[in-house]
């Protein structure tokens, strides 16, 4: 989705807002620009496609002379992705320029209103408004202006602002939308995101909702909604500039699905303390939790798949009935949800516009919200009543890896450390469960290490369009994010079937070569699975199965085998996953596909 960059200080401008969208890139876009204050006012420039055509445009930033600019990188919503509906848009009097990142809902009547009044519209999107409305409301004092526009805006925005009148000066705020700060000595900075600001500064300021930054290159000053000053709280993030870098690797992707160890470390450790799982910042006391009478899941795409495996295993161990729903679909029914109600949401951005959507809809029924996060201060672990840091590190692949690993093992944490305070597990037990959830970052380093053959098999499948995966219980869940992983990045058709379905329908579509990837690591169920891969076998199929390492009955009935490490056969579908991604990432390279930045989609999904 849209990436919006702010700068002022005392160096040219362009380059390091050039530099800025391109570390935005991943978040998906279509077109770009940079606005920039220099001596003769406002200098815009903006093209469509890739940064690289905008870069060209300007020289590297050289064209551009100001020490003061905003930029952004747009994923068009609000008409066709052209060098004119690109952003910044400007004021008629070309004294405003600004960036917007969200959706103006009301902006059809302020775009009505606005053009009775004189204003003339060259864009066809939502922002256009806000800037007229920005000119409209301007008598000298930029701040109260933003205050009297923003007043008039209903949806979601994150705004940066540049005003001809005031050099040095940009000014920035957000409702629903992320922005951060950046502070650095003598220049200050935003962006969407903290990956455009790790190569200047670790020190960011989280802005709340509603909040506007006056922001000069020795100053930031921070009101709120009503215009009262209110405190700068500077956060010391701890990323680097190698995390958001490819370090060697070809691809993001690959670079994030060899960095799951680490993850999982980062993620677990910190939460193991005495052989008990402690989640500091998951608030309930014991009697609250005794009064949970049903858990909720809801996420969307790969998030919901990672909650769909913690359906199956908190309902295990907890015996406390849980629903896993898609964000999209639970928004807009009538849920069963009051203050007995655990809502568990999860999300990498921490901005799905449906997840918080759903969340809202939950809390105001009175459900106790849970959030499963990676990205810290985003608009999801803001709104929720606890958090649990997926510790990921950035995520830059469009395809998420480590942090959906990171989620399916904090879901595993949650369920342990549920049932312990439920009273549901012994001594033994428990120690047995936080044993094994210790060596899962070992156990996916194997994973990795298991499988060099997975790029061999990914040429004989790449050529194949239509696939299915099969699998049981939790091998069901994991099915369906190995098949999203790999119809995202390689543009192959494929479906996750809960094996039992087949023959109600899908088996008619079984036929001579049809690959068909049957996930067979959950044994209670595997000669319920055999019975499956012989069924399709009967009809054809090529069968590349996915089994628990040792297991050597499979060699009877599949074409190809991929082994998997075992542990707990709660936790086998965490380690069942690597490969899935591997074999996604490996056939998408061998299609020639753009595998970081796949066509149509976006990291972060802040519109409906
Ligand atoms: C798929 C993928 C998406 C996200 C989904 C939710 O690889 O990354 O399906 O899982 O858009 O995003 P978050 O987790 O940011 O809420």
């Amino acid at each position: 989705m849209c990436g919006i960059v702010g700068f002022t200080g005392s160096q040219s401008a362009a380059p390091i807002l050039l530099d800025g969208l391109k570390k935005l890139e991943y978040r998906g876009y279509d077109s770009a620009g940079i606005a920039v204050l220099g001596e003769n006012g406002i200098h815009m420039e903006k093209a469509i496609g890739m940064i690289k055509n905008l870069d060209a445009k300007i020289q590297g930033g050289a064209a551009m002379s100001g020490a003061s600019g905003i930029g952004h990188t747009r994923w068009a919503t609000h008409g066709e992705p052209t060098d004119v509906n690109a952003h910044p848009h400007m004021s008629n009097d070309d004294k405003f320029a600004i960036v917007h990142n969200g959706i103006i809902e009301n902006y059809a009547a302020l775009r009505e209103e606005l053009k009775e009044k004189g204003f003339q519209f060259k864009s066809e999107t939502d922002t256009e408004v806000i800037v007229h409305l920005l000119d409209l409301y301007y008598e000298g004092d930029l701040k109260k202006a933003v205050m009297k526009t923003v007043a008039r805006l209903e949806g979601a925005y994150a705004l940066g602002i540049l005003c001809a009148e005031e050099q040095g000066r940009i000014i920035a705020t957000r409702h629903a939308a992320p922005l951060i700060l950046g502070v650095g000595v003598g220049e200050n900075y935003f962006a969407s995101d903290v990956t455009a600001l790790v190569a200047h500064t670790k020190n960011v300021v989280y802005l709340e909702d509603g909040e506007i930054a006056d922001i000069t290159p020795e100053n930031i000053t921070l009101y709120n909604e009503l215009g009262k000053e209110v405190e700068v709280k500077v956060t010391r993030i701890a990323w680097d500039i190698a995390a958001a870098e490819k370090g060697g690797y070809e691809h993001f992707m690959l670079k994030e699905i060899m960095e799951q160890p680490h993850a999982l470390k980062s993620t677990i450790e910190p939460r193991i303390k005495d052989g008990e799982i402690v989640l500091d910042d998951f608030n309930l006391t014991d009697e609250d939790l005794k009064k949970i009478n049903k858990v909720m899941i809801t996420a969307c795409g790969s998030a919901f798949y990672a909650g769909s495996v913690g359906k199956y295993v908190i309902e295990e161990l907890c015996r406390i009935p849980v629903e896993a729903d898609l964000a999209s679909e639970l928004r807009y029914r009538n849920p069963l949800v009051d203050e007995h109600t655990l809502l568990v949401v999860v999300s990498q951005s921490g901005e799905t516009a449906d997840t918080i959507a759903a969340m809202k809809e939950c809390k105001a029924r009175g459900a106790r919200i849970l959030a499963i996060v990676n990205v810290v201060g985003s608009t999801i672990a803001k709104l929720a009543d606890d958090v649990v840091y997926t510790w990921a590190g950035p995520e830059i692949a469009v395809a998420t890896t480590k942090g959906y690993t990171t989620q399916v093992a904090v879901m595993h944490m949650l369920a342990v450390y549920m049932a312990r305070r439920l009273g549901r597990l012994t001594d033994e037990e428990n120690k047995a469960l936080v044993e094994d959830i210790l060596q899962f970052p070992s156990l996916i380093q194997r994973a990795i290490d298991l499988n060099p053959n997975i790029q061999t098999l990914s040429e004989k499948y790449h050529g194949y369009n239509n696939l299915f995966f099969i699998g049981r219980n939790l091998d069901y869940a994991a099915c369906m994010e190995g098949s999203l992983k790999l119809k995202e990045i390689s543009y192959l058709h494929s479906e996750a079937y809960g094996a039992g379905e087949l023959k109600h329908g899908t088996i008619a579509l079984i036929e001579k070569g049809r690959p068909v990837i049957a996930l067979a690591c959950y044994e209670r169920l595997f000669d319920k699975m055999m019975s499956n891969i012989k069924e399709v076998k009967a009809r054809g199929a090529q069968v590349l199965a996915v089994v628990l390492e040792g297991n050597r009955q499979i060699f009877a009935e599949a074409d190809d085998v991929i082994f998997v490490p075992r542990t707990n056969p709660l936790f086998n579908s965490l380690p069942e996953i690597v490969p899935l991604q591997l074999f996604a990432y490996y056939v998408a390279k061998a299609n020639g596909c753009d595998i970081d930045k796949p066509k149509n989609l976006a990291k972060s999904v802040t519109v409906e």
